[in-house]
């Protein structure tokens, strides 16, 4: 449904996508998952046609992107980041003149309206003006909006952005009720919400894939490791002592408090290294104040992913 070869896209020489390459099967719900400034909405933007790429390529249910805008947009359901609502129309009129837009006419018109609006379950407000409704309602009309044409793939921009939880419950449901007819790309900055949503993850950071995979592989390969967090006072080759110690693959300093040095060990999961800490501790003389584990989350990873990648670029 999307095939997508080195894309790149550059703003005023600034690179916000850079080379990436991917591809969404027919059916699938594909999560776009990375920080602010990832280069989601970008990507996003170029594949329902509304900006061409600087170079690389990408196809979407069969049509160029670039050469072909106007078949992709017919073929996709796009649902921009804070989507901009015409306030002043009313609910139902404003997605009649919507569909009128993507070519619907009649009958056609008049039921696919209903339709997307009952899907919503905004049916209850169409005839409020969008600019009373709740960010919730404006969310969920934008996603009528998408949808209205019946397009087989819809592009979401952030589209639990700003809801409350069961709102966002709401639109997770929705997303999978659509699941069999429609294949979803769809953006968040919110690792809970691929996990429950999502067949799979691809996490963007600085505008590259930093890693594809279903949420349960990377939740596996996340929960391979713990962390273990200590205090001490003490001296000799603390780092050096704690590198040491079986299953121990990183040692991070971290900033001291006043006379206490502070660390984080990312440790094999399967090791328990808090005696073989306090052994060494007792042996070397090391006065402990913290010592606590922990199993990573989403989170953890991804500020990982991050913080690994600044130390590259320095
Ligand atoms: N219209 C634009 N002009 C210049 N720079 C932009 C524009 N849109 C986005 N950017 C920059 O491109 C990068 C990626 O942005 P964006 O695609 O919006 O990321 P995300 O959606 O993941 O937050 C950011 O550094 C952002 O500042
Ligand atoms: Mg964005």
């Amino acid at each position: 449904m999307i095939d997508v070869q080195d894309l790149t896209k550059q703003y005023a020489g600034r690179v916000a996508v850079d080379h990436i390459s991917f591809r969404v099967e027919p059916g699938e719900i594909v999560g776009f998952l990375g920080p602010n400034g990832a280069g989601k909405s970008t990507t996003m933007r170029i594949l329902s046609g509304f900006m061409p790429p600087t170079s690389g390529r990408a196809m979407v249910a069969g049509h160029d992107v670039f050469r072909d805008s106007l078949n992709v947009r017919r073929k996709v359901g796009y649902m921009p980041e804070n989507a901009p609502l015409y306030t002043d129309m009313k609910v139902k009129e404003y997605l009649h003149f919507r569909g009128e837009l993507k070519g619907l006419r009649g009958r056609d018109l008049r039921v696919r309206t209903g339709e997307a609006m009952d899907l919503c379950a905004i049916t209850d407000v169409r005839r409020r003006l969008i600019g009373n409704l709740s960010k919730g309602y404006k969310q969920r009309v934008a996603l009528a909006d998408a949808l209205i044409h019946r397009p087989p793939l819809l592009i979401l921009d952030e589209p639990t952005n700003g809801l409350d939880p069961t709102q966002i419950r709401h639109v997770r449901e929705l997303l999978r009720s659509l699941r069999p007819a429609h294949t979803i790309l769809l953006s968040t900055h919110i690792l809970s919400e691929v996990e429950l949503t999502c067949d799979r993850v691809i996490m963007l950071h600085h505008g590259r894939i930093r890693a594809s995979d279903t949420p349960r592989n990377l939740a596996r390969q996340l929960r391979a490791t713990s962390l273990v967090r200590l205090e001490l006072q003490g001296d000799g080759r603390i780092s050096e002592k704690l590198e040491a110690l079986p299953g121990v693959r990183k040692v991070i300093v971290e900033k001291p408090d006043g006379a206490w040095q502070c660390y984080s060990l990312r440790v094999e999961s399967q090791n328990d290294i808090r005696e073989a800490i306090l052994d060494v501790a007792t042996a070397s003389r090391w006065k402990i104040r913290e010592l606590h584990r922990q199993l990573p989350t989403l989170e953890d990873v991804f500020v990982e992913l991050a913080a690994s990648e600044e130390g590259k670029k320095r």
